[in-house]
């Protein structure tokens, strides 16, 4: 038999952000973060692992090129628990099956997007990863008569090990990751806050402001922010927990409102958190901050219309902006958007934005 699978992972984007470690080794996380999860056809990570005794050494290729793996890494130690689970859940129980977690592995992962462009590649990238083993080890296997021997969260604890964030990529809709108290991480985990079609009317517009590799990775410059701000001791302790209770009482009653206001608050307090930083780390341009007051302006005059907001920005470790609008909206944002920042001729999309119109 081949001892083959393929998966896909999405990619998500956070409303509250995770920003600092307290284990950089575990990627523990210093406070809760809930994102978003895009559906499975718009960005995401396909990843296809193989087993087999002929392979003489576990190799990587990453959109076709092959990578090093680097010895005690993070991808070492997301193969090493899986490895753990499979001999210890599987193996050891049932004699008779085939001891794979012994052998060697290929594993070949493909964006269908640029990862270049500096969106969350890491996240669906590590949980394709993730399930894609997993898969192959026969421990998510989802039958009604069978429960699957590692559940979600629990394949979220290894898919932590690669990247903080992919942990939430493990499940569709809204999805909290909760910043646990263990030293050893096993309550710093992944769960489903509410299923996509709790509010299907969700959309999430991806504007690609700069598609160039950022200039201070997520992981050393959440570093330098534990190390040097003290404004992020303040969020951690009296603002997050707080926000993280506000925000999934928004998702369940489906309060765009609420969720709106709690989410641009957490994407500046972010930013906040990185200029806070010694030296201070810059992650917004001038285009970033155009959209913002873009999306504040359109809030504004709805406010007065309506009684209500239309449209929610959020920003990661890079220049590109997300926005959170309801269906209704959709086509009106991408038309402002794009009459704000025109398309160029060249670029199929417009320019300066790269705009994926992705449903949640
Ligand atoms: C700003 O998950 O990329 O996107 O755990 O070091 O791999 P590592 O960092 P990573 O950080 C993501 C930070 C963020 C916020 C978020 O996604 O919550």
């Amino acid at each position: 038999p081949v001892f083959q699978a393929t998966t896909s992972a999405p990619v998500n984007i956070a409303c509250i952000k995770y920003w600092g470690k307290r284990d950089n080794t575990l990627i523990l996380p210093t406070n809760s973060s809930l994102s978003i999860t895009l559906s499975q056809d718009h960005l995401r990570s396909t990843t296809t692992a193989r087993a087999d005794p002929i392979f003489s050494e576990t190799k990587l290729w990453l959109n076709g090129k092959e990578e090093d793996i680097k010895s005690g890494g993070r991808l070492e130690r997301c193969l090493a628990q899986l490895k753990k689970m499979r001999k210890e859940r599987i193996e050891d129980k049932n004699p008779n099956t085939p001891k794979i977690s012994e052998w060697n592995l290929h594993v070949a992962s493909y964006n269908n997007f640029p990862t270049a462009a500096g969106l969350a590649s890491s996240a669906s990238g590590f949980a394709a990863l993730t399930s894609s083993i997993a898969a192959l080890y026969g421990l998510n296997t989802f039958t009604p008569s069978e429960p699957a021997v590692a559940s979600p969260s629990e394949l979220s604890l290894v898919a932590r090990l690669g990247s903080g964030s992919a942990c939430r990529s493990l499940f569709g809709g809204f999805v909290a990751w909760e910043v646990g108290s263990s030293l050893t991480g096993e309550d710093s985990l992944a769960i489903q806050v509410a299923p996509q079609e709790h509010w299907p009317t969700m959309h999430a517009l991806i504007c690609v402001v700069n598609d160039a590799k950022k200039g201070t990775s997520s992981t050393s410059g959440m570093q330098r922010t534990v190390e040097t701000s003290a404004l992020l001791q303040h969020r951690i302790k009296d603002v997050v927990p707080a926000r993280m209770k506000a925000i999934e009482k928004a998702i369940k009653d489906k309060d765009f409102d609420s969720f709106a206001r709690i989410t641009m608050a957490d994407s500046n307090q972010f930013h906040a958190v990185a200029l806070d930083t010694a030296p201070p780390i810059f992650y917004m341009n001038d285009v970033s901050r155009s959209i913002i007051a873009l999306v504040e302006e359109l809030n504004r005059v709805s406010l007065a219309k309506t009684g209500h907001l239309v449209a929610a920005y959020t920003f990661d470790a890079g220049p590109n902006a997300v926005i959170y609008t309801e269906e209704e909206n959709v086509k009106q944002i991408i038309e402002i958007v794009v009459r704000y920042f025109p398309q160029s001729d060249t670029n199929p999309f417009p320019d300066p934005f790269k705009l994926f119109a992705g449903k949640q």
